[in-house]
C-alpha cells in the first residue's frame, strides 16, 4: 500500500474516555459523549481523535490492562457505539487512531489465565520464573508502578514479570504466538477501518536476554528494561505483516529516546518502523525524567527539548509535538502560570503550534485546564499516584502528587457551569476540578479573547502556513532566559514566533534580518505596538509574525 503520510497535515486532538463526556447519566464518560461532541471537535479545526483504550479491562490503571483486544467496553457502549463514532469522525474528515497495548494485558485476560494453568499454546505467553534456591526474587528490577517487578503466582507456582502495576503482566514477546497475536489485533481494527495506532510503552516490549540483574541501583527500573535487544525486529515484522498494508499512522511511546535513537526506528522510507515517537524530553524541563522528581522549571531545558527534536529529525523523520497528556500534569500548571493562566495558555499553544511535525491537543487543554488540588491522599485514584511514596506522611505526599500526580489531568472535561461541570447528570466518577464555574467550554465559546478560540485561530493559521510544514526551524537568542524564539523559514514564507516565559515586563529586539513593521502579525495575545524594532512584553507574551 503506498503511504500517503496523510498524519503531517493534521492536528490531533487525544480523548481520555472516563472524563471526556458522560452520554448515558451513569458518571462514567463514553462513546455516546464522544458522539455528541465530534462537531466541537470539528470545530476546533483538528483532523483526527486518538483514542486512550476503550477495551473492555478491569481498571486497575483506567484501561491500559485490556481484558479482550477484539471489543470495546460496555460501559463505553460497546462496539455499535464505536462504529457510530468512528462513522461520525470519517463523515466529518477526522481520523481515528486506537491505542496499543501490548507490552502488557490484565491478568484477568484468558491468555494469562491460561498461562498460568500451563494451558497451551499460552504456557509461555508471559515471562514465568521459578522460585531461586536462595529465595531471592528472579532479578532485581523494580517495576513502574509498584514495587518490584515480580509477583508470585500461587495458581502456577512461579512469577511473573509486571514492569508496570501486579496485575499488568508482561506479555512475552520472544515467543512467536505472541507476536502473530499482536499482528492479527492490528489487522482486526486497521480492517475495521481505524487509521492508525498510538503505541503504548512500546519501546519495552523486547526484554534483554535472560533478564540480567541491574548493576547500578538508580538503573533497576526504566533503564534496565528499555529498548531491548529485538525491539527493530519485532516493530520490522508488525510493520511487514499488518501495517504495510494499510495507509495509516503509527505512533510509538517512547520513554527516555533521545533524536538520534529515534531515527533508528523513525527516519522515513517505505519501511520505516515506526511513524512517530512520543518522546519525553519536551516534558523534562520541570522534572528530572519523571513528573515525581520534581525540579525548578527551566526554560533553556525546554528550549532544548524543542530545538534539539525540530533540528535533528528535520528532513528525516516527523515530530509528534505535545505539551500534555493523560499521563502528566497541565501544562499550565506547568510551564505556564496559573496566575496568568489566559495569557500563559496563549503563549504555550503558539509556542509548540507552529513548529514542525503533527501537534495533538489533550482534552481540556484547549480550554486552560490546570492542576487539581486534591484535599487528601484518599481521592486519588492513580494507581502510579497512590503507589508512589505511600509509607510518606500525608501533607508531604499531597505535595508531589499536587505536583506531579497524573491525576490533574484525568478529571472530567469542564463542559459548562451548571453541577458536575456539564460532564454527567449522574454522579461522576472522578471529582471535578471546583474551578469548573470559571473555566468551561460553554464560557470559552461566549467570549472571544478565550483560550479556546485562540486555539482554533492558530490551528487554522497553522494549515495556512506553508512554512510550517515545509520551512526550516531556526531558534534565536538561545540564550534569553525570558524569550523563547523560533522561526520556521522557506524561500517564499517566514513565520517568526515570540515567547515570553516571564510575568515580568522585558524589552524585546527582533532578530537580525527581521523588520518587525514589515510583518504581518497573525497571531498575538496583547497588543501589536512597536518600538524600535520590538516591543516590551507582558507577561507570558507571543506575538506570531509572517513575512512574506
Ligand atoms: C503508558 C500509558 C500510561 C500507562 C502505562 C502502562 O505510559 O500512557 O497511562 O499507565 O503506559 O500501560
Ligand atoms: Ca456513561
Amino acid at each position: 500500500m503506498k503511504r500517503t503520510r496523510w498524519y503531517k497535515d493534521g492536528v490531533f486532538y487525544q480523548i481520555w474516555p472516563r472524563s471526556f463526556k458522560d452520554g448515558n447519566g451513569d458518571g462514567m464518560g463514553d462513546l455516546y459523549g464522544v458522539y455528541e461532541k465530534l462537531d466541537y471537535l470539528k470545530s476546533l479545526g483538528v483532523d483526527g481523535i486518538w483514542f486512550s483504550p476503550l477495551y473492555p479491562s478491569p481498571c486497575a490503571d483506567c484501561g491500559y490492562d485490556i481484558s479482550d483486544y477484539y471489543n470495546i467496553a460496555e460501559e463505553f457502549g460497546g462496539m455499535e457505539a464505536f462504529r457510530k463514532v468512528l462513522d461520525g469522525a470519517h463523515e466529518r474528515g477526522m481520523k481515528v487512531i486506537m491505542d496499543l497495548v501490548v507490552n502488557h494485558t490484565s491478568d484477568e485476560h484468558e491468555w494469562f489465565q491460561k498461562s498460568r494453568r500451563r494451558i497451551e499454546p499460552y504456557t509461555d505467553y508471559y515471562i514465568w520464573r521459578p522460585k531461586r534456591p536462595d529465595g531471592k526474587l528472579p532479578n532485581n528490577w523494580d517495576s513502574m508502578f509498584e514495587g518490584k517487578a515480580w509477583q508470585w503466582d500461587d495458581v502456577r507456582q512461579e512469577y511473573y514479570l509486571h514492569l508496570f502495576a501486579i496485575k499488568q503482566p508482561d506479555l512475552n514477546m520472544d515467543n512467536p504466538l505472541v507476536r502473530q497475536e499482536v499482528v492479527k489485533i492490528l489487522r482486526f481494527w486497521l480492517d475495521m477501518g481505524i487509521d492508525g495506532f498510538r503505541e503504548d510503552v512500546i519501546t519495552f516490549i523486547s526484554k534483554r536476554e535472560g533478564l540480567p540483574d541491574a548493576s547500578i541501583p538508580a538503573m533497576r527500573g526504566i533503564f534496565h528494561y528499555n529498548l531491548g535487544p529485538r525491539l527493530h525486529e519485532f516493530l520490522t515484522q508488525f510493520r511487514k505483516e499488518a501495517f504495510s498494508d494499510y495507509d495509516c499512522v503509527t505512533i510509538a511511546e517512547s520513554a527516555l529516546i533521545t533524536p538520534e535513537k529515534a531515527l533508528e526506528f523513525i527516519s522515513e522510507g517505505e519501511e520505516n518502523e515506526l511513524d512517530m515517537v512520543i518522546q519525553f524530553q519536551c516534558m523534562c524541563a520541570d522534572c528530572l525524567f519523571t513528573d515525581f522528581v520534581p525540579m525548578p522549571f527551566s526554560l533553556y531545558r525546554l528550549k532544548n527539548a524543542f530545538s534539539s527534536w525540530q533540528e535533528k529529525l528535520d528532513g528525516k523523520a516527523w515530530n509528534m509535538l505535545y505539551l500534555e497528556n493523560h499521563d502528566h500534569p497541565r501544562i499550565i500548571s506547568r510551564y505556564g502560570s496559573e496566575q496568568f493562566r489566559i495569557q500563559s495558555g496563549k503563549m504555550l499553544c503558539a509556542m509548540y503550534l507552529f513548529q514542525k511535525g503533527t501537534p495533538f491537543i489533550y482534552q481540556g487543554q484547549e480550554i486552560g485546564m490546570i492542576n487539581w488540588r486534591a484535599e487528601s491522599v484518599s481521592q486519588y485514584e492513580d494507581v502510579q499516584t497512590i503507589n508512589h511514596c505511600p509509607h510518606w506522611p500525608e501533607d508531604k505526599r499531597l505535595r508531589l502528587y499536587h505536583r506531579a500526580s497524573r491525576d490533574n489531568a484525568r478529571t472530567p472535561v469542564q463542559w459548562d457551569s451548571t453541577e458536575h461541570a456539564g460532564f454527567t447528570t449522574g454522579t461522576p466518577w472522578f471529582t471535578v476540578n471546583p474551578n469548573y464555574r470559571e473555566i468551561n467550554v460553554a464560557a470559552a465559546e461566549a467570549d472571544p479573547d478565550s483560550l479556546l478560540h485562540f486555539y482554533r485561530k492558530a490551528i487554522k493559521l497553522r494549515k495556512e502556513l506553508s512554512a510550517v510544514r515545509f520551512g526550516k526551524y531556526k531558534e534565536y537568542f538561545r540564550l534569553s532566559g525570558t524569550f523563547y524564539v523560533y522561526a520556521m523559514e522557506s524561500p517564499s514564507q517566514r513565520v517568526l514566533v515570540i515567547c515570553s516565559f516571564s510575568s515580568e515586563a522585558k524589552y524585546f529586539r527582533a532578530p537580525r534580518g527581521y523588520d518587525l513593521a514589515k510583518g504581518k502579525l497573525v497571531l498575538s495575545n496583547y497588543g501589536s505596538s512597536l518600538r524600535n524594532n520590538g516591543f516590551t512584553s507582558m507577561p507570558y507574551e507571543t506575538r506570531v509574525y509572517v513575512f512574506e
